[in-house]
């Protein structure tokens, strides 16, 4: 029997792009269906997370049979209809558009923050005027600092009103305004109040599309072309927002957004964009090392995972304690709780620094969340449990003075003490930093940061999202699933995993949630993870 409320189809409609036809849903902008064709067509005002008021004039397009040029960014698509973004009459336009923006848009291209990446230098050079014809000096406004991380160069603004829309709508805290009239048209913050305290402001450098609103933590810094830009996660607090990890010299220069619908649509905070300067900290644990009497010797890699195989093997030494990182990878988690698994079981728990959490008004999904590390689900899911204060710091007296084996993943202990660990007849330190408390270990094996690594932190929702490894790791360090998958194989009979995806559908052994998800299927944006029971549950 035929279904009776069938899924409608979607409705589309035929239009035709530069001589290309093409099938879009019907109320598609005529800018977006543009870009579907693979035609980009210049705008300054228009963004996909804001209103669009059609006020920059950049985008105009011809569209056949339309009395006159229509903006792409406000007009929507209808059937049969024939558009034209490269006609005469609309490159004409545009290029009067453009004429008129150089009329006192200074030529700062050498100095401006924002060359490489300018949307008036790609316009002008695309489809600008060859030669400019006003004869007078530009005028001069100078720059503001508008608080926070944003410095405002105002005479590069091409007054697209992106910025004063995002504060309005998607912060919804109004502190930016067009004031003056006319010529005299000019953003500004209100009586001086600036952006100070706003969590969210520097979102408005990343959508100003030339070099007017620029950061002062990246403020000559290096220029867009020398950098090489990762996709990865912010791993700052449990939200997971989708990020680039822009480095050069082996070292993160900034933090810039990467659109997903799902967790972060276009934005991120301020904490989280400008807490990198510890992903960079020097001074890391560089070869493995293996305890002599009072002093530690270096070796190789297979020499350090023997001898470590031999200790668990020699046994018995009954069940483990753990203190691991929620700063640490999913594959990380669950390879140390396969190794506890098969060597005895035992218990484990993170330690996670907790702060305010505060929610983005225009885009309520997205939030700084009180959990300030990436993977405390992460850790949920492979079963170790919170142990300490909102300080991230405590609850290290009773692995501290266990006197079985001990693992430590990736926490730093700093505030372990001398005598961390010392009870222990076996205490490995998988980790990046060698402080008081490590000096105590066994074992001491160099991992490398989810910045050297590729695997997937788990979010608040539940979203396992992937990154990709943006440096070079130090030395002979090695991914802790990677340094574990061997000590496992060598230990059972688990097959060695040697890619970033055999260990993480090798998550699938330790928590049953993780074997529904496929690797591939995860892509840029990730899937999320079915339930899972937590500790304490
Ligand atoms: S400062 Fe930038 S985002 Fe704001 S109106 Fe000017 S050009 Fe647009
Ligand atoms: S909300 Fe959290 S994940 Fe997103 S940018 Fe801020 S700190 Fe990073
Ligand atoms: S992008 Fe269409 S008018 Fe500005």
């Amino acid at each position: 029997m035929a279904d009776a409320n069938p899924t409608p189809a979607p409705e589309t409609v035929n239009v035709t792009v530069d001589g290309m036809e093409i099938t879009v849903p019907k109320g598609t902008r005529i800018l977006d269906a543009c870009a579907m064709a693979g035609v980009d067509v210049p705008h300054y005002c228009y963004h996909p997370g804001l209103s669009a008021p059609a006020q920059c004039r950049m985008c105009l397009v011809e569209v056949e049979k339309a009395p006159k040029l229509v903006p792409a960014c406000t007009g929507t698509v209808a059937d049969g209809q024939v558009i034209l973004t490269e006609s005469e009459k609309a490159l004409k336009a545009r290029e009067g558009v453009l004429e008129f923006y150089l009329v006192n848009h200074p030529l700062d291209c050498p100095v401006c923050d924002q060359s490489g990446e300018c949307k008036l230098q790609d316009y002008v050079s695309a489809e600008g005027p060859a030669m400019g014809r006003s004869k007078e000096p530009k005028r001069v406004l100078g720059r503001d600092d508008f608080g926070g991380d944003v410095l405002f160069y105002a005479d590069r603004c091409v007054m697209c009103t992106r910025c004063v829309r995002f504060m309005r709508e998607v912060a919804q805290d109004e502190r930016l305004a067009v004031v003056q009239r006319g010529h005299r048209n000019v953003i500004d913050t209100f009586f001086d109040e600036g952006l100070d305290g706003n969590l969210w402001a520097d979102n408005i450098v990343d959508i100003c599309p030339v070099g007017a609103l620029v950061s002062k933590d990246f403020l000559h810094k290096a220029r867009a072309w020398d950098l090489d830009r990762t996709p990865s996660i912010c791993p700052n607090c449990s939200q997971g927002c989708n990020v680039r990890l822009e480095t050069r010299d082996n070292l993160v220069q900034r933090i810039k957004p990467r659109p997903n619908p799902e967790v972060n649509s276009h934005w991120m905070c301020d904490f989280g964009r400008l807490n990198y300067e510890w992903i960079n900290r020097g001074g890391r644990i560089e070869a493995p090392l293996v305890r002599d009497g009072d002093r530690f010797v270096p070796v190789s890699w297979s020499e350090a995972l023997t001898r470590l195989a031999a200790a668990l093997e020699e046994g018995p030494l009954g069940e483990a304690r753990a203190v691991v990182s929620p700063f640490m990878a999913n594959e990380d988690l669950g390879m140390l709780r396969r190794v506890m698994d098969v060597t005895g079981g035992g218990t484990g728990v993170y330690r996670c620094e907790e702060g305010e959490e505060v929610v983005l008004p225009g885009f309520p999904t997205l939030a700084l969340r009180r959990d300030r590390a990436a993977n405390v689900m992460g850790a949920e899911a492979f079963g170790f449990s919170r142990a300490g204060g909102a300080d991230g710091l405590g609850g290290l007296v009773e692995p501290g003075s266990y006197e079985g084996k001990l693992f430590v993943l990736g926490d730093e202990l700093a505030d372990g003490g001398e005598g961390f660990g010392r009870p222990s007849r076996l205490f490995v330190y998988i980790g990046h930093f060698m402080g008081a408390a490590a000096r105590n270990a066994h074992f001491v094996l160099p991992a490398t940061t989810f910045a050297e690594m590729e695997g997937t932190f788990t979010n608040v929702q539940r979203r396992v999202q992937r990154f990709w490894p943006a440096l070079q790791a130090p030395g002979m360090a090695r991914p802790a699933w990677q340094i574990l998958g061997v000590l496992l194989a060598g230990i059972s009979d688990a097959s060695a995993v040697a890619t970033a995806s055999d260990a993480f559908h090798a998550l699938g052994e330790v928590s049953p949630a993780f074997a529904a998800l496929s690797w591939g299927e995860l892509g840029q944006q990730g899937a999320v993870l079915g339930s899972f029971a937590q500790a304490g549950d």
